[in-house]
């Protein structure tokens, strides 16, 4: 007998059931989240371990624009003949003295007393060329060099091994005109930096370009390629007759992929063994699929030959 109660109960059933389908899709809801989470997560990762390994003092203040490279003709700088290189003459601290005006001064202060505004905060403070102790590569012209050469990054001080040998001895020139007390420059110190850099057979410079110019360089020379890869992947697909296209059809649900990743490692092209053993490793990330396992020996065979014709 179905009363006026047995409605109403079936009502309230009823109810249940909408209420706890709600609480699924609550459920659910959550489920999403946390996925999506780790998906953002997983995909940042890359980025958070980089940025970790990296300390922070190296890297600066990343929130500035870098400059990207200036465009250097590659040279080859022509043999030094030290000896007269260090003869001090006017010339000579002039061009020290504009050099070191451009790069230097921001830190070192324009009277070498290691109070330029960019050093202020700096610990340790930029060296003071009017103080003779406490140096930390040295004051003799050796050390000096080295220290243009080679820069002491750990301590704030850069390499300056963008500028010619002859513009850094210049720079070192002009800063021993700050105090009278400098070491001599004897034949050992400039042996010592000959050994060293071997300034007196030259040194070759190579080229440098803006890492974006490198970049579509780079994007330019992968064109043809591309074009080449498209043009597998479009006769594979419209092969009908030979077995090659038909095995590979079976065993590659995603040809382009597949065309794409045999194109980035060409070595396979070598011999059948090393194309079977490039195909089976991870297979499923070069687009290849279960079917690989069925392929058989006289099969491979035809595949091979059949893909090596076309790269
Ligand atoms: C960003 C700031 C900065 C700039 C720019 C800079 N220096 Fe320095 N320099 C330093 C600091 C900091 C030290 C102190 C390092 C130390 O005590 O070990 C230093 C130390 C030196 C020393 C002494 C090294 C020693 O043995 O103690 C020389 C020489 C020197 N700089 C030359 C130059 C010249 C030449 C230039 C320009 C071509 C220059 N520096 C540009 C920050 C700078």
């Amino acid at each position: 007998m179905i009363g006026q109660n047995d409605n109403i109960n079936l009502e309230v059933i009823d109810k249940k059931k909408i209420a706890l389908g709600f609480f699924g899709l609550f459920y659910v809801g959550i489920l999403l989240i946390i996925v999506i989470a780790g998906y953002l997560y997983l995909g940042n990762l890359e980025t958070f371990s980089k940025n970790s390994l990296i300390p922070p003092s190296l890297t600066g203040d990343t929130s500035k624009p870098v400059a990207d490279l200036p465009v250097i003709k590659g040279s080859v700088t022509p043999p030094l003949d030290l000896v007269s290189a260090v003869v001090v003459s006017a010339e000579k601290t002039e061009a020290g003295k504009k050099l070191y005006e451009t790069n230097c001064s921001s830190c070192h202060g324009s009277d070498g007393k290691g109070d330029g505004p960019a050093g202020k905060t700096m610990n340790p403070l930029p060296r003071n060329f009017h103080d003779a102790k406490g140096w930390t590569n040295g004051q003799e012209f050796s050390k000096m060099y080295k220290t243009l050469q080679e820069g002491i990054t750990s301590r704030g001080m850069a390499s300056y091994s963008n500028l010619l040998p002859e513009e850094r001895i210049n720079l070192i020139l002009y800063i021993r005109t700050f105090r009278n007390d400098f070491p001599a420059i004897d034949k050992k110190e400039l042996t010592d930096v000959d050994n060293t850099y071997s300034l007196s057979k030259g040194m070759k410079l190579p080229s440098q370009i803006p890492v974006k110019t490198a970049t579509e360089l780079l994007l330019d020379e992968k064109k043809p390629q591309d074009a080449k890869t498209e043009s597998i992947i479009n006769s594979i697909k419209n092969d009908r007759n030979s077995r090659g296209a038909e095995i590979f059809k079976r065993i590659s649900p995603d040809i382009g992929r597949s065309v794409n990743a045999l194109a980035s490692y060409t070595k396979w092209n070598e011999n059948e063994s090393a194309f079977v053993k490039f195909v089976s490793l991870n297979p499923s990330s070069k687009g290849f699929g279960s079917q690989l396992s069925s392929v058989t020996t006289e099969e491979w065979s035809i595949l091979f030959q059949y893909l090596k014709g076309m790269f």
